[in-house]
């Protein structure tokens, strides 16, 4: 079994899908292991970490021999032409609203794996793309807001005079906010978060952190079986604004990391609430990428919206990209495995497998997720 494990062709994309640990898993379950070269440049891994670990490194045209590809991103339309029919592709798709992608892939006879797919159950933690990359954009957050606020995080008695803490407020406390509340409360900062589940009022006081919500009979209902946040209602919004616009104005910085799956990103921070915030206040909007949480956030860069700084930098788990790569690396060796049939070394593809099902996007020159079918075949999403 030959796999190849590509440079990633997008400028903005730093991380790659291997590690020398990877490529040593990968080889010990059967795989002739090729990687691009300077595939991990942007990742801190030269070639000569991997060929230490057993890969041999190849050219862009080495994938045309592979049975299975690994990337970061989905193929575009001149990788996919250098595949040859058959092979199988693992990448983080993001197939929403992607069709004409998917119907290329399909087309060129490719099986397509979307790892942001993979099902939130105990066997696939170690293949969670979502939560490892979302850790780490929650303590880069931390990190980029640092870097952007002139001022120091931690209380500091010197003698030459008391320096106050920053404070530091959380909104949405997912895996991201998490670590966020973990991050800046290392730092020193007072730390408070607010969410809409109810199940991350004990995770966030578990750090030390002050919980704010409006807790009533929505928020006690507002967790969806997956975990996951549900809509609000526009009465509850308006309730949640009147309760963090005052908190808003006495906060240094903000990190906003609130997602519903499937929607819009919603938006919880106004203009008008940023200006009643200090001089050189510091927003960092994770949620940008899905339309964003902070009104005025300039998607890739840094604005400045009344007396404070939006930031809103795109792919923040790139911007570490050495912890991520390696974490990325690791969710996918761990897919893999499921896909080889260890006794024969040969691929196993069966698409009624628990995590197969859920993450297989084209196969057989169809696409298959119910999801993402073409309009007219799909199943209800
Ligand atoms: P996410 O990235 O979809 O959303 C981030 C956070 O924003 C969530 O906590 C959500 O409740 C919150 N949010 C949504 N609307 C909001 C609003 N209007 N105001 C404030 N906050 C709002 O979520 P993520 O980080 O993927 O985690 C979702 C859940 O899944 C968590 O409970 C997490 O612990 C759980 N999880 C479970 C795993 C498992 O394997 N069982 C693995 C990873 C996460």
């Amino acid at each position: 079994m030959k796999l190849f494990v590509a440079r990633e062709i997008a400028a903005d994309e730093p991380r790659v899908a291997a590690s020398p640990d990877s490529v040593k898993k990968l080889a010990s379950l059967g795989f002739d292991v090729v990687v691009e070269a300077g595939a991990g440049d942007g990742s801190r891994i030269p070639d000569a970490a991997f060929e230490a670990a057993g890969a041999t490194i190849g050219a862009a045209g080495d994938a045309a021999a592979a049975d299975v590809i690994l990337k970061v991103r989905r193929p575009e339309a001149s990788e996919i032409a250098t595949y040859r029919r058959g092979a199988v592709v693992v990448a983080v798709m993001d197939p929403y609203g992607q069709d004409a992608a998917l119907a290329a892939m399909a087309q060129a006879g490719l099986t397509s794996f979307s790892m942001e797919l993979m099902p939130r159950i105990t066997r696939a933690q170690v293949m969670d793309v979502l939560s490892s990359q979302a850790n780490l954009a929650g303590y880069q957050a931390v990190i980029d807001a640092a870097a952007v606020y002139d001022r120091a995080f931690p209380m500091m008695m010197t003698a030459a005079g008391t320096v106050p803490a920053a404070r530091v407020f959380v909104m949405g406390a997912g895996v991201a906010g998490l670590q966020a509340i973990a991050t800046a409360r290392r730092l020193g900062a007072v730390v408070s978060a607010t969410d809409v589940r109810p199940a991350a009022k004990e995770q966030v006081e578990s750090l030390g952190a002050k919980f704010i919500a409006v807790e009533d009979e929505e928020f006690r209902a507002a967790e969806t079986a997956g975990g996951y946040a549900k809509q609000m209602s526009a009465e509850y919004q308006a309730k949640q604004a009147d309760l963090t616009a005052s908190h808003i104005a006495k906060q240094d910085i903000v990190i906003t990391t609130a997602l519903i799956p499937g929607r819009p990103a919603p938006r919880l921070v106004t203009r008008q609430m940023i200006e009643t915030m200090k001089p050189g206040s510091v927003l960092v909007d994770l949620a940008v990428e899905r339309g964003g949480n902070v009104e005025g956030a300039v998607p890739g860069s840094v604005a400045d919206v009344g007396p404070a700084r939006v930031v809103g930098y795109l792919n923040v788990a790139g911007r570490i990209a050495a912890t991520a790569s390696l974490l990325y690396a690791k969710n996918l060796s761990a897919f893999v495995e499921t896909l080889v049939d260890k006794d024969a070394k040969a691929l196993r593809i069966n698409l009624e497998d628990e995590l197969q099902k859920a993450t297989a996007l084209t196969h057989d020159g169809a696409v298959v997720h119910p999801q993402f079918k073409p309009t007219g075949q799909g199943e209800a999403a």
